[in-house]
């Protein structure tokens, strides 16, 4: 089936997803998020795709949940519908790793997307924020939750509450964004990286993104267990005796994935 709210590539080993509703500057809508999660799940199902990157344009990586679409919901709409979250975990869900590339606005639904993503690249005119309060409404995709983690109480209840925007210097700074490029190089050095991870062990690579996960799902006791036993099951792997055989014979490993 093609798919008429995202656009679906491959470059080399690497998946990329670009949001793709420009006259709504990538507003979120049922139709986008479904057609994401079955871009994923073709993703996950081909042993070549050892990364993948989701973008939007340069305006926008996703100006939130489509507004003219939900603003007329009565409670059962919104309850029975789900709307833009029935499918929505299906990117928490991704084991292998996402790179959201972000230009322009990420807002509401938009930075939620990208806080689902392993980490954010921005480009430097990215705006970040979560600006429901100004809808009458709150942040519905994980806003309250996954931002506290990434900034901290303080600027979540600021960023929350007033609605305002937060540039890329200051969301790098605060911790929600991992690397800044000038606009017209976001792209190319989120692809870059995603090249770089592909080249990895993919299992190695699914391994740390579960474990580093695992941060945010126990206490640092069972965390720590966890990485200990994934660390343990690694030395199973082909890849591991390639990876430090190569290191003691001064060559370039070759991963196999296995
Ligand atoms: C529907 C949207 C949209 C949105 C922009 N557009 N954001 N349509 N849903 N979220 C549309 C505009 O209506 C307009 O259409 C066109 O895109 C261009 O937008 P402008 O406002 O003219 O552009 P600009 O002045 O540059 O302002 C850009 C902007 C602003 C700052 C991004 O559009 C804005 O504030 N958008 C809403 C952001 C927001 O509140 N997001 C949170 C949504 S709630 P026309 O037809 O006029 O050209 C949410 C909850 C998630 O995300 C919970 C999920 C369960």
């Amino acid at each position: 089936m093609a798919y008429e709210n995202i656009l679906v590539d491959t470059r080399g080993k690497v998946g990329l997803v670009t949001l793709h509703r420009p006259k709504q500057m990538n507003a979120l809508n049922d139709a986008l998020v479904d057609e994401l999660a079955r871009a994923l799940d073709a993703f996950e199902a081909d042993e070549n795709i050892g990364c993948i990157v989701i973008t939007g344009s340069d305006k926008a990586f996703a100006a939130g949940a489509d507004i003219a679409a939900m603003a007329g919901f009565s409670y059962m709409d919104a309850y029975k519908g789900d709307y833009i979250t029935r499918n929505w975990e299906r990117l928490k869900t991704c084991r292998k790793p996402v790179i959201a590339a972000v230009a322009g606005f990420a807002l509401g639904g938009g930075c939620e997307m990208a806080m689902m993503c392993d980490m954010i690249f921005a480009a430097d005119n990215a705006k970040f924020g979560q600006p429901e309060i100004k809808l009458g409404t709150l942040p519905g995709a994980g806003g309250t939750q996954r931002l506290p983690r990434a900034v901290g109480k303080s600027k979540a209840m600021d960023l929350c509450l007033t609605g305002r925007f937060m540039d890329a210097a200051e969301a790098e700074k605060a911790g929600l964004v991992a690397r800044i490029y000038p606009a017209e190089r976001l792209l190319e050095e989120a692809l870059k990286a995603a090249q770089t991870i592909a080249g990895f062990s993919l299992p190695v690579a699914m391994m740390i993104k579960e474990s580093v996960n695992r941060a945010f799902e126990s206490s640092l006791h069972e965390g720590l267990l966890f990485e200990r036993r994934v660390f343990h099951a690694a030395f199973a792997l082909e890849d591991q005796k390639e990876g430090m055989q190569a290191f003691l014979e001064k060559r370039q490993p070759v991963f196999n994935n296995n």
